[in-house]
């Protein structure tokens, strides 16, 4: 696949949309318009590994869009243990280690009727970069978990080559740990504490609240463990 190297850019992932066409990596050093999931920014000073890659798809199902998630999840997870850190998946999409977030996952696909035409996997991985004061409770890197300073070079081979790997869901489960523990929903419109019972094979979550089980999707909420 294409790489693209750029020492600055607003967000990998936008420059994909910008540039349409043959498949693609694109890794930058830098982001200053960085974004996360529901239309939050992703601090990303460098030092860090921001990395998007753009597929084209000739019939992917759309109902099988958390293979994606579960793809890309999982080869951050085995890039992380491939340095000694232990990784644990926050449903959906982050990654932590030591109960801290060390990576971000945003996924942006493009539908054509019932198949997904194109997938934007843009993975934002702390590594040397330096956190903001106001994250430093809640997010790590790899120089903190590891105290060795790994070169972003060295990051980013090991996880291109586990993003060409397929992973199940059995995978993603493995990195699981807090399922049948209480967990607390962040909804828009407030929290709700309940009981993580299962990651569907489609990816929605089976939680039980207040003795009612439910099954819901991360579009409509984040979870806080
Ligand atoms: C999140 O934590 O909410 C997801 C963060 C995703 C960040 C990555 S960095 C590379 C790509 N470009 C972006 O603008 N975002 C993703």
């Amino acid at each position: 696949m294409k790489i693209i190297n750029l020492k600055s850019i607003d967000s990998t992932n936008d420059y994909c949309k910008r540039n349409l066409g043959e498949d693609l990596i694109v890794i930058a050093e830098e982001q200053s318009n960085g974004r996360g999931t529901k239309g939050r920014s992703f601090v990303s000073n460098s030092g860090g590994l921001y990395i998007s890659v753009m597929k084209n798809y000739g019939e992917f199902p759309a109902s099988d869009s958390f293979k994606i998630m579960i793809n890309s999840c999982v080869a951050v997870c085995k890039t992380l243990e491939s340095f000694g850190v232990s990784p644990k998946i926050r449903w959906a999409n982050d990654v932590l280690a030591d109960g801290k977030k060390i990576c971000g996952i945003l996924i942006e696909n493009t539908l054509s009727d019932a198949y997904i035409s194109r997938s934007i996997v843009g993975i934002g991985l702390n590594i040397n970069n330096t956190l903001p004061e106001n994250l430093k409770d809640i997010a790590t890197t790899l120089f903190e978990q590891t105290e060795k300073s790994i070169s972003v070079e060295a990051v980013r081979k090991i996880l291109i080559e586990n993003l060409q790997k397929e992973y199940s869901i059995d995978d993603y489960r493995a990195y699981i740990s807090w399922l049948n523990s209480p967990v607390t929903l962040k909804f828009l419109d407030g929290e709700v504490v309940a009981k993580a019972i299962s990651v569907e094979n489609d990816g929605r979550l089976k939680v039980e609240i207040g003795g009612e089980i439910k099954i819901i999707s991360s579009a409509e909420v984040s979870l806080k463990l």
